[in-house]
């Protein structure tokens, strides 16, 4: 790849990022490398426009590595709940710790040293620590193997584990061939904006691109090619019951294993089957099975309620289809007795719990039809 090509990149990109790149981003206002962790982390597999508002969330409740590593992973869990990939908080949170305790609470600056600790891969490595201190150190991420792979003509699948080392190749050649004064703030933040926003997917806007008149796929009118995926494998289907267990205004929750795909969070208990639903409803004395001899339910200590509406989950490797029982323990006591990693939790206060992103929709449907029976029953007392 001649030089010139190389340098003359970098140069396009910082020009175009100090006119046309984003400036206003909650975590561009400080030059502190724990807004700028915490923001590339939340920014691994979610878009601006989701982090915003759990950023500032977070910060408001930890605004420093210290508190963050002095607060217990319960804690940090609901600041979470929604974003997805829930490794990462785990992840975050360890390594919260691990500046607190072997950094003297100071991010290294090295990108390799950085790249050592959990949830920092190289590319997050480069991020932190080209936009805190301006090394040069060059990232690879989704957007920037989509500007790499249409600039230079890479049409191997963007899989390979050789395509990957020929961009990264790429990404460390720009740097080197760069002048040396070259702006590493702008260039990094430069090739995110650029993959972001105008070097899109599906249309993206070449008319509008600094690298348009030397950029391969538009030479060769080959941007919807490239980059060249491998063929989508189908994802599995799972199916799985969920329970709503309520009495009065609380419901049964369960805290998932850690690791898992829910770690940490709070979610209903799950069963595989239909079948396992009931047994443990039976076990519980729920009305099923349980009938007079005249065929008719007994009303029974725990009241079946409507099924609540199916839902469809994307994971990344599978799809999920969640049914859901509803059931009401009736009474002033329940005897239901939650297992080692269940508890009550009041409706009112699930706001401030862990909870999935499908399990939130569900228990948002439960407290509304709560919401109506407590209206109901004063309009019948009135
Ligand atoms: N995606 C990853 N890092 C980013 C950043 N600093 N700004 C905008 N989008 C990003």
């Amino acid at each position: 790849m001649s030089t010139s090509r190389l340098s003359d990149l970098a140069s396009r990109v910082v020009h175009w990022q100090r006119v046309h790149g984003r400036h206003d981003l909650p975590w561009q206002t400080h030059r502190d490398p724990y807004r700028i962790w915490l923001s590339e982390i939340m920014l691994q597999q979610t878009q601006v426009s989701t982090v915003v508002g759990y950023y500032s969330r977070f910060l408001g409740r930890f605004p420093t590595i210290q508190t963050l590593a002095a607060a217990s992973l319960d804690d940090v869990m609901p600041y979470w709940a929604g974003l997805g990939y829930y490794s990462r908080a785990r992840n975050l949170h360890r390594c919260a710790r691990a500046i607190v305790n072997d950094y003297g609470g100071c991010f290294p600056r090295d990108p390799a040293t950085l790249a050592t600790l959990p949830g920092i891969g190289p590319s997050t490595a480069a991020a932190i620590a080209s936009l805190t201190w301006g090394v040069r150190s060059p990232i690879m991420d989704g957007n920037v193997k989509r500007v790499f792979t249409r600039y230079f003509g890479v049409d191997t699948a963007i899989n390979l584990r050789q395509t990957e080392k020929t961009l990264w190749k790429l990404a460390e050649d720009a740097v080197e061939a760069a002048d040396t004064t070259l702006d590493m703030r702008a260039y990094t933040q430069g090739l995110m904006d650029l993959g972001a926003t105008v070097c899109t997917r599906t249309r993206p806007d070449c008319a509008h691109c600094p690298l348009g008149n030397t950029c391969y796929a538009k030479q060769h009118q080959r941007q919807q090619e490239l980059p060249v995926r491998a063929p989508r494998r189908t994802k599995p289907q799972r199916h799985c019951h969920m329970l709503v267990l309520q009495h009065q205004d609380q419901i049964l929750l369960e805290q998932q294993p850690s690791p898992g795909i829910w770690g940490g969070l709070w979610s209903l208990p799950k069963f595989d089957n239909q079948q396992a639903l009931d047994q443990s409803l039976a076990d519980m004395g729920a009305v099923d099975g349980n009938k007079e001899e005249n065929g008719a339910e007994k009303s029974g200590p725990l009241q079946a309620q409507p099924a609540l509406p199916d839902i469809n989950h994307v994971f990344t490797h599978f799809r999920l289809h969640i049914q859901t029982a509803h059931y009401i323990a009736a009474g002033t006591v329940c005897d239901v007795e939650p297992g080692p990693t269940q508890r009550w939790v009041a409706l009112e206060t699930l706001s401030q719990t862990a909870l999935p992103a499908p399990v939130k929709t569900l228990l948002e449907e439960v407290a509304q039809r709560q919401a109506r029976l407590v209206a109901a029953d004063n309009d019948e007392c009135s």
